[in-house]
């Protein structure tokens, strides 16, 4: 089965109103047309502006980088799903290792984040990934699995086939740090298969797993290379437009 190619930059906490509005000018203005399917994971300030400024564009979507787990009410200053697709997003990262380390986000909470997105229509952008002592002890492997099966096993069939899978190695985030290409090849195999049994080959197959963590456009080319590493979340590089949309170029 043939994979959606994507990539997805994660802007964290950055740019103001203006500056978001520039990124977002040069970012189009670079892009050339291809088969990667590339989203701006934007603060939402910007998912307003930025849904106007691209409309034209059919290979750029826009995601919000978290979401609240229930659908609506007195939940001071949060934000819902509906709201995020009310504003013409369609992807939302979810699990993000910043949230679970700051927000102390859990997989049960993650879940439900899941499953309220789903409900509103957003694609998640499942991120899961170790710390360095677990991989260092090996571990690595079984705790991403634990993280799949605790946040999205409870899934069924056709609602797996809306998730973006993103393994973020917490100790590549922001480190400069790369994951090595064997050692993202490794977990992303792995990932697929533990999929595969739970799903079946066919949905497998067709899940786009994305690397995360200190992807930049001097390594974007070696990773993609790898056959089941499906694209990029790109934090740091994609504050950059001619770094962002080089990452984009690497296939
Ligand atoms: P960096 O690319 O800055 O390491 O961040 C990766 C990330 O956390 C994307 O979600």
């Amino acid at each position: 089965m043939k994979r959606q190619l994507i990539v997805a930059g994660n802007w964290k906490m950055n740019n103001n109103y203006e500056e978001g509005r520039e990124l977002i000018k040069k970012v189009r203005e670079m892009l050339q047309p291809s088969q990667v399917l590339v989203i701006l994971g934007t603060p939402y300030i910007h998912l307003m502006s930025a849904q106007s400024m691209t409309t034209d564009m059919s290979n750029l979507k826009l995601a919000a980088q978290n979401c609240h787990q229930e659908v609506s009410g007195a939940y001071t200053g949060e934000i819902s799903a509906a709201m995020i697709k009310s504003v013409g997003a369609d992807y939302v990262i979810l699990g993000h290792s910043e949230r679970r380390e700051y927000f102390g986000e859990d997989d049960a909470l993650i879940a439900k984040k899941i499953d309220t997105a789903l409900a509103n229509g957003l694609r998640p952008i499942y991120c899961c990934g170790e710390k360095l002592e677990v991989r260092e002890s090996k571990k690595h492997v079984a705790l991403v699995s634990s993280q799949l099966e605790a946040a999205l096993f409870h899934l069924s069939p056709e609602q797996f086939k809306e998730i973006i899978i993103a393994y973020e190695p917490v100790w590549a985030i922001g480190t400069g740090l790369t994951a090595s290409p064997e050692q993202a090849q490794e977990m992303h195999l792995a990932i697929r298969k533990k999929i595969g049994k739970k799903f079946g080959a066919d949905l497998a197959d067709g899940t786009t797993i994305l690397y995360g963590g200190s992807c930049k456009p001097n390594n974007a080319n070696t990773l993609f290379s790898q056959p089941d590493v499906d694209g990029g979340l790109i934090g740091g590089a994609s504050l950059k437009a001619d770094d962002f949309v080089a990452i984009v170029n690497s296939f």
